[in-house]
């Protein structure tokens, strides 16, 4: 028996709508386009649409079956399958909340921030000097600096308009604001696009960007950057989708709206990714050089090459910036609210809390936690919490949602449930997928990182600060989820 009364979506469309907002996010924009820059262009494509097909649209079945079935958050879901197994739920909703999305939100305000500095374009002659003194940014991840100022002011912003979003709950808030979010998110970023594509020299950036390069497929590290943005991207792994089919109604089509949901957000991507790479062709074109000479790494992209090729536009700069960092917010606005929910509703599964209570607390903490980011030291430990959170976090708790699924409530348990719901069906290929092919893929992949990792520690930090960091933030997220999982829970709320 539920204490209060399960919330539900208004339409499906309303759910589909906040599944694409929560997938579509900054993840789609500068990781994406990036991904495909370091794996040689267009060689990137063909790995990341083999990893979307064979593991992230049936791993999305997969979450979504489990929330439907069991009708509650991650934790809850987890705990009607076995008392034992409900840490398993906590952990992924902790350590994005307290990982994932206390670092994202930061980079929104950043986001925010270029917006306002779109209007007379600060960054001037030299956008990486400006990004550095916009950050404060220190010499390494021991030298904590000091807080910046705008990047706390506009932190402070984001989680006042996601506080709001959430608090009004799944059909006011979270359904109503990616309604009006996703579509104004697709018509701008198309607007960008053909913007882009049709600047002079745009074409070469397209070339790099579409030519298929199939001798980089036979390199792991493409795959493996595949894997992991599929997870990333699609939100899975997080605890997120999870609750999101815990609100939709009896009779839904699982099957047919994870396709969907899943094509909406790789063509969100592709299309970003047909912006980004029109203006770099642009920009090489404008300034004489080749497309890797303008290309700076994963953030640096957005916030100083992009930016550069700003200024260098011809006409209408300024509303080009205006629009590449709304798109962004937007993207970024729609995912952080996905986990804040995620989180929320499992403390109030769990703890019997009534939503306008927790939402601002935990709207509170995440924004005390985020604070480390805002120092002149949050590049650097914004890198390797990212690192390792994604790369080990997501994608373990991956191949534990398989395990649990294939083996001990059967996964031919889950496909009868799910066909008996669902419009749209699935075979009994899905069974071996989740058994055995998936988790297998998840563990070597996770393997290889592994022994990357011990070879050469990730990019070049200091061993004792990569423990310190990025470490400890795995472990202790991991007993968080021991400690919820102990509490007593409020007996109505089973
Ligand atoms: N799918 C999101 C993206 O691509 C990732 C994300 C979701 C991050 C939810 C935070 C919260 O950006």
């Amino acid at each position: 028996m539920s204490l209060q009364k399960r919330a539900k979506w208004k339409s499906k469309t309303g759910f589909i709508f906040a599944a694409i907002g929560s997938a579509a996010g900054l993840g789609n924009i500068w990781r994406f386009s990036y991904l495909c820059y370091r794996n040689g262009g267009g060689a990137f494509l063909l790995p990341y649409f083999i990893a979307l097909i064979v593991v992230g649209i049936p791993l999305m079945i997969l979450e979504f079956g489990i929330g439907h079935r069991e009708k509650g958050s991650a934790p809850k879901s987890f705990y009607s399958i076995s008392s034992k197994l409900e840490w398993i739920g906590w952990w992924p909703v902790v350590f994005v909340m307290f990982g994932i999305v206390v670092y994202y939100n930061v980079i929104i305000s950043w986001c925010v921030n270029y917006f306002y500095h779109s209007f007379n374009l600060s960054w001037g002659a030299d956008p990486g000097a400006f990004f550095d003194s916009f950050l404060n940014v220190t010499s390494g991840p021991a030298s904590i600096g000091s807080i910046s100022l705008p990047i706390l002011g506009g932190l402070i912003l984001v989680w006042i308009i996601s506080w709001i979003i959430v608090f009004f709950g799944v059909q006011r808030g979270i359904e109503r604001a990616t309604k009006i979010l996703i579509p104004s998110l697709f018509v701008l970023t198309i607007i960008l696009a053909v913007w882009a594509a049709t600047l002079p020299g745009a074409g070469d950036g397209l070339i790099q960007y579409l030519r298929p390069d199939f001798s980089s497929l036979a390199d792991a590290g493409v795959w493996i950057d595949a894997f992991s943005q599929i997870f990333f991207t699609l939100s899975l792994g997080f605890g997120i989708m999870i609750v999101y089919a815990s609100y939709l109604p009896e009779k839904t089509n699982i099957v047919g709206d994870s396709l969907k949901i899943a094509v909406g957000d790789s063509l969100f991507a592709f299309i970003a990714g047909i912006a980004v790479w029109g203006t770099l062709g642009y920009m090489a074109n404008a300034q004489n050089v080749e497309i890797s000479e303008v290309v700076s790494e994963s953030v640096g992209l957005a916030f100083v090459t992009f930016p550069q090729a700003i200024s260098l536009l011809p006409a209408f700069s300024v509303f080009f910036g205006l629009l590449f960092f709304a798109i962004l917010t937007f993207a970024g606005i729609s995912s952080a609210i996905s986990i804040i929910e995620a989180f929320s509703s499992s403390l109030m599964d769990k703890f019997g809390f009534e939503r306008k209570n927790v939402v601002p607390v935990v709207c509170a903490i995440g924004l005390l936690g985020g604070v480390v980011f805002t120092t002149g030291a949050g590049l650097y430990w914004l890198d390797i919490v990212d690192h390792y959170l994604t790369t080990y976090g997501l994608v373990a708790v991956g191949i534990l949602e398989c395990i649990v699924i294939g083996w001990y409530v059967k996964a031919e348990n889950l496909r009868k449930y799910i066909n008996s719901v669902s419009v749209s069906k699935i075979g009994k290929w899905w069974n071996y997928s989740v058994k055995i092919f998936i988790p297998a893929l998840l563990l070597f992949f996770l393997l290889w990182s592994l022994g990357v990792e011990l070879t050469e520690p990730y990019g070049g930090y200091a061993v004792s600060i990569l423990v310190f960091i990025g470490v400890n933030w795995v472990v202790m997220t991991l007993v968080a989820a021991f400690v919820f999982s102990f509490l007593k829970w409020k007996k109505e709320a089973v």
